[in-house]
């Protein structure tokens, strides 16, 4: 079993992602106001994202020592869970709670048993979701299993947008459209998933629906048509 998995966006009409030089103002609202009318047992973002709830310190990790790699789950104290993509182990945290959700970290085996002991020292849950790359379908699947999370929320960016894309685990896409055109060439977009063509086919979605919020941003729901054609 895995979670009903939303993947939740604010974009330019040109898809970028950084909101850097919108000229937005308290520009966090147009993402938080409507994530929020998502119901979701958590929400999930990729390592780049991480690095702006994770610690701003460099925690000074002990000579290597030998941890299991093995699921640890701490003791459940909130209704809610943040979970943070992060392969290599690079975030440090000083809390396992991020506002009022708490922090899952998903893993590869190529972390430090140095690392995992930080991450224990906090109490911080984790996953491991393969040994040198992540599984996503192993990921969710824990997710719903060791965390009964049934409902899932992915929040960005554009690289963790575009693999579980690539997985073919999104059942539902809200985009929050404003109305900026960045032009950014290289700045990440809502899905970023490989170079060139290859051999996959694009995505399609059903609308589901869509309003306009904030005057001039819309808020477009779609659900993903499974069936390749
Ligand atoms: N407008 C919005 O709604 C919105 C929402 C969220 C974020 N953002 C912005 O988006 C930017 C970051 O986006 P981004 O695309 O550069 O980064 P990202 O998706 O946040 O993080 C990418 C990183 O996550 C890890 N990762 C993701 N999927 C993985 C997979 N399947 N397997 C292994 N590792 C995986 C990798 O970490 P390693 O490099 O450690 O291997 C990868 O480099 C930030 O500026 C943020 O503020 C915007």
């Amino acid at each position: 079993m895995k979670p009903y998995i939303i993947c939740h966006m604010l974009g330019s009409v040109d898809g970028r992602i950084k909101q850097d030089i919108w000229g937005l103002k308290n520009s966090s609202r147009y993402f938080e106001e409507t994530a929020e009318k998502i119901p979701a047992g958590a929400w999930l973002v990729g390592r780049i994202t991480a690095q702006e709830f994770s610690s701003k310190k460099q925690y000074p990790l002990e000579d290597d020592v030998d941890v299991p790699k093995e699921d640890f789950v701490a003791e459940k104290v909130s209704e809610t869970f943040s979970v943070f993509i992060d392969p290599s182990g690079k975030c440090f945290w000083d809390s396992n709670m991020v506002s009022t959700e708490q922090v899952i970290v998903v893993l590869t085996e190529k972390v430090s048993g140095a690392y995992l002991n930080h991450l224990r020292s906090k109490n911080v849950s984790y996953i491991f979701g393969g040994k040198e790359e992540l599984d996503l379908q192993v990921v969710v699947e824990k997710l719903y299993r060791l965390f009964n999370i049934k409902t899932l929320r992915i929040d960005g960016g554009g690289h963790v947008n575009g693999s579980f894309l690539k997985a073919g685990l999104i059942d539902e896409f809200s985009l929050v459209l404003a109305p900026v055109a960045d032009g950014t060439i290289g700045s990440p977009t809502v899905f970023e998933v490989e170079e060139g063509y290859g051999a996959r086919t694009a995505t399609r979605f059903k609308l589901k629906s869509v309003e306009t919020i904030y005057d001039d941003f819309l808020w477009v729901r779609y659900m993903v048509i499974k069936d390749k054609q």
